[in-house]
């Protein structure tokens, strides 16, 4: 059978081929499929209005339908607001809470706080003000609703949730050369790395789609028309994290997600970084191989994954070649990629001394005005390596070259630091935009180091927590 199979609320559902492989499933919601419970907010992944719940052998996940393509739901099952609510009109323990605890006034973002909080539940995820902060609200206030989520934590899952996880992967087409809607070239889906090899090899024009949590914009707001397209999303290969000589090698379709997960007691640093990626719907998303890919130098991943060391693996048709990740990065969106070459794995060695630092104008859901990430060892009192790369600092992911070179060598002392600060002024001469002044970005971005070495002193730096 062509096309797109999936189960939505419970139901099997057929999307034929002829649907545009760039069509959201918001739009194909509201207007084809009758569910008009999702709401459309922003259509770019921030507010959370769109939010469904997504399922597959890897579990249950909040995601926005406002930049998910259709065939990204290939042999997935999804919940939208509709199919939460029991079949008999039951209503999930969460609407229940939520009605109790008064979580909504005027209702519109009710639908993606519900399906967030669902699957927060389905889950067992008790971290409320991490798994909402994709969520706007404009008139309710947060209290309420995180008080609606904890009153239905011990709830029962109720069994019509349950049900998806049984859910059967129809077999569908795995893509091919027919035309879609508007003369659109049908999407390729193929289902090994060997097999995209070959395809992008004889189709470098090709846009690669990953998580789409940055393409779904050049669709939504850019209206751009895109064709041919390669959807990663089947290829099993790509998702994989194996433990090597050289460290965790990630495959380029490992989510934000997942990554979190398994770098918690390797890389706090990291890990720490990452909850605050975004939100949990676009890290639930969002790959590292397209934050890598798209080669933003505000991107949140590269600063973190160049100070710990991290190695790139390209692949082009059978060659394969792997650099330090800083030299991917070559000027502003320009990077060292072949056409028809793709992101196919990084390795990130242990990094024990990693720290991150995200600096943004809201703690939650924002993209960074610098990200700053530290690798500094020593030993006896005498710095051995550094390792300090930024992003927003310059126009690409960059490393602090000669702050680095002012550490090594020098004893571990905050005079050894504060001359690295002074020459970090050297290193890099970064832009003034809506973000961030170029004063503030240098200034923070030396205080940032200053951080580091009194956290590593054991000094508490934080200002967010409250001395007794
Ligand atoms: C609301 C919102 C908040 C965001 N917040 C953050 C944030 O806090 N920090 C941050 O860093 N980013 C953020 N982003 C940006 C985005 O989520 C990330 O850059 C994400 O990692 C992109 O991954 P993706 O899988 O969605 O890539 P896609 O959108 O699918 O692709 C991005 C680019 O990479 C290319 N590509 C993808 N995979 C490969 C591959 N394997 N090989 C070669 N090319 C490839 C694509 O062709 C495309 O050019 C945010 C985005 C949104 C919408
Ligand atoms: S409509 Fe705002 S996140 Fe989708
Ligand atoms: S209840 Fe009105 S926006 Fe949330």
């Amino acid at each position: 059978m062509t096309g797109i199979s999936f189960w939505l609320n419970g139901l099997e559902t057929h999307i034929p081929e002829a649907e545009s492989p760039t069509r959201t499933l918001l739009d194909w919601l509201r207007d084809t499929g009758g569910l008009k419970g999702t709401k459309e907010g922003c259509n770019e992944g921030d507010c959370g209005a769109c939010t469904v719940i997504l399922r597959d052998e890897t579990g249950a996940r909040a995601v926005n339908a406002c930049i998910l393509f259709l065939p990204q739901l290939k042999g997935k099952a999804i919940r939208t607001v509709e199919g939460i609510t029991g079949p008999k009109g039951e209503m999930h323990p969460v609407q229940a809470a939520m009605i109790t605890h008064h979580g909504s006034q005027c209702g519109f973002c009710t639908p993606g706080f519900i399906a967030s909080m669902a699957a927060a539940h389905l889950n067992g995820d008790r971290s409320h003000d991490d798994s909402l902060a994709g969520n706007l609200c404009r008139c309710t206030g947060y209290a309420p609703i995180l008080r609606a989520a904890r009153a239905a934590e011990t709830a029962p899952i109720p069994d019509w949730l349950e049900k998806d996880a049984g859910f059967i992967c129809p077999e569908i087409s795995s893509g091919g050369e027919a035309k879609g809607r508007g003369g659109q070239t049908a999407p390729l889906t193929p289902t090994t790395t060997d097999a995209l090899a070959a395809l992008y090899a004889a189709t470098p024009e090709a846009t690669l789609i990953a998580g789409a949590t940055d393409i779904g914009l050049w669709v939504t707001k850019q209206l751009r028309s895109l064709s041919p397209v390669i959807f990663l999303n089947q290829i099993k290969d790509l998702q994989s994290i194996t433990d090597t000589s050289e460290g965790l090698r990630i495959g380029a379709m490992v989510t934000i997600a997942r990554l979190r997960a398994a770098v918690k007691t390797s890389h706090p640093g990291l890990a720490e970084l990452l909850r605050r990626f975004a939100s949990a719907q676009i890290r639930n998303a969002a790959t590292i191989g397209g934050n890598i890919a798209n080669g933003s130098p505000i991107g949140d991943g590269p600063p973190a994954l160049i100070a710990a060391g991290a190695r790139l693996h390209l692949r082009q048709g059978d060659t394969r070649r792997s650099l330090a990740l800083e030299d991917f990065f070559l000027d502003y969106r320009k990077q060292d990629r072949l056409p028809g070459e793709f992101v196919e794995a990084i390795t990130l060695p242990a990094a024990p001394d990693l720290s991150c630092y995200k600096v943004s104008k809201r703690f939650d859901q924002d993209i960074s005005a610098l990200c700053g990430c530290f690798n500094i060892t020593h030993s006896e009192g005498r710095i051995t390596s550094a390792r300090i790369a930024f992003g927003g600092m310059a126009a690409i992911p960059k490393r602090a070259r000669g702050a680095e070179a002012a550490l090594i060598g020098q004893d571990w002392s905050e005079t050894t630091i504060r001359h690295a600060m002074r020459a970090m002024a050297e290193d890099y001469q970064p832009l003034s935009d809506m973000r961030a002044s170029a004063g503030y970005r240098l200034a923070v971005a030396q205080n940032l180091l200053l951080r580091y070495f009194l956290e590593r002193s054991g000094v508490e730096t934080s200002v967010l927590k409250v001395a007794p």
